[in-house]
């Protein structure tokens, strides 16, 4: 197994340039399956969780070509050849259940092993399996899978008891070749909602309202291969943007879309932060006041977003003053705070959704876990700023979702290098 070392290395300062979004890529990858035509999609970041989902894409049957010297890849499901994700594929990744309702759109039928709960929570489908349910289809959850079933699926009118970013995706994709107009009521905000409306739009659905709480589909006929460009990553923006901050340095940070990390420009700029919105991108120093606490409470979009708060939590520890964080949308995500403790941190929890955070002079370098994907980017953040070395183990979890993670913090003069975990005898 792999592993990080990271070593004190002062500022980071540079460039950085963001990469397609994960979150956004994942549904649009799996609404290809709605047409039998081709698609072409850029700003592609080069991720596993990407090539999973290549890889269940071509066991239902698609073509898949990746041209990862363009960051884009061709996908064409001219037919549905299997309408069951294998077990292999979804338990290497939770978004699998994301090829449910395009498959039970095309096909009337889809079958996806339940993916089982991950380090931040149980992550239930409820909600996915009750919007099929409400567009006529008919559910059966046997022994560690769901399959849903329908003739025809018929628009219809309901509301999400949370607004699920997986859910409003998956009844979105569902119900966009249903007869009949379908409204979703308290869907979810986030971008990567508004980037499959637009995608799905392009392909010729009739899609309005993504991006707020009520999404209105039009059912058409059939829908059409397009090309389209995924949107930047916001978390990867987010965990650029800390960098600068707990190093106490001056990025720059190319292709960010500001508007889609204001939460986290907000919080920043409370702790003394300077952000500027300049032609080139974002610029985010951090070496120019001292730093304080601020309070945190993930919500969902266009609140605080969850992926950030295990990163915006190893930042408080360096702070001056005393920091609240409260985690709202998972029940589970506190499994950093231990790692963090081990740096040196100080921090106490309660019920695993609130943590109290004071600021430390120096944090330690130790021997700690990714327990997530977020978290492992955690604790990177925070071995940039900790006295001695830091060895990052399960660093798996990290480089499912970042881009060229070491490459990119190195040009900004991290001290950070991949080693292969000895196997101890
Ligand atoms: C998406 O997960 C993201 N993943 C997550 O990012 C992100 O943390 C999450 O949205 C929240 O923003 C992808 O987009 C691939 P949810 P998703 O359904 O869709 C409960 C990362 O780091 N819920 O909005 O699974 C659920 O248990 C990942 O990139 C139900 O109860 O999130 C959770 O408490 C981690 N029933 C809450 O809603 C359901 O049917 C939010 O889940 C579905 C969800």
């Amino acid at each position: 197994m792999a592993k990080f070392l990271i070593r004190e290395n002062g500022p980071l300062h540079g460039e950085v340039t963001i990469s397609g979004s994960k979150n956004a890529m994942l549904p649009i990858m799996a609404a290809t399956l709605l047409t039998d035509g081709k698609c072409q999609i850029m700003d592609v970041p080069r991720l596993r969780d990407v090539d999973v989902m290549c890889n269940m894409l071509r066991r239902i049957g698609a073509d898949v070509q990746e041209d990862y010297d363009n960051n884009t890849l061709y996908i064409e499901a001219t037919e549905i050849t299997d309408n069951e994700a294998p077990y292999a594929l979804v338990s290497k990744m939770r978004a699998s259940i994301l090829v449910l309702g395009p498959l039970l759109a095309r096909t009337g039928r889809a079958r996806v092993p339940l993916p089982g709960g991950c380090a931040i929570g149980a992550r239930p489908v409820d909600l996915h399996l009750k919007g099929f349910a409400a567009l006529g289809a008919k559910i059966v959850e046997g022994k560690g899978y769901v399959e849903a079933v329908a003739d025809k699926l018929i628009g219809c009118n309901l509301y999400l008891d949370f607004p699920s970013v997986g859910a409003t995706e998956n009844i979105m994709m569902a119900a966009v070749l249903a007869e009949g107009t379908t409204v979703i009521e308290n869907a979810a905000e986030e971008p990567e909602i508004v980037d499959l409306a637009n995608f799905l739009n392009k392909m010729g659905a009739r899609i309005k309202g993504a991006g707020t709480d009520t999404i209105k589909i039009e059912g058409v006929e059939k829908l059409n291969g397009v090309l389209h460009n995924v949107i930047p990553d916001r978390i990867e923006t987010g965990t650029f943007m800390v960098a600068a901050a707990i190093t106490r340095g001056n990025i720059l940070i190319r292709n960010a879309v500001p508007d889609h990390v204001k939460p986290v420009i907000a919080k920043l700029k409370e702790c003394g932060v300077v952000i500027e919105d300049c032609l080139d991108g974002l610029l985010v120093r951090g070496d120019v006041n001292p730093l304080v606490a601020t309070d945190i409470k993930t919500l969902p979009y266009p609140g605080f977003p969850t992926d950030m708060q295990s990163i915006f939590m190893a930042f408080l520890t360096t702070v001056q003053g005393t920091s609240n964080v409260i985690e709202t949308v998972f029940e589970n995500r506190f499994m950093h705070v231990a790692e963090l403790e081990r740096m040196g941190a100080r921090i106490e929890t309660e019920e695993d959704r609130k943590a109290m955070i004071t600021g430390v002079e120096k944090l330690k370098g130790a021997e700690v876990l990714a327990t997530d994907l977020r978290a492992g980017a955690a604790v990177v953040l925070a071995g940039m700023v900790a006295e001695g070395e830091t060895q990052v183990s399960e660093i798996y979890h990290i480089e499912r979702g970042y881009e060229r993670f070491i490459d990119k913090f190195r040009a900004l003069g991290a001290d950070i290098e991949r080693v292969e975990e000895k196997v101890k005898e």
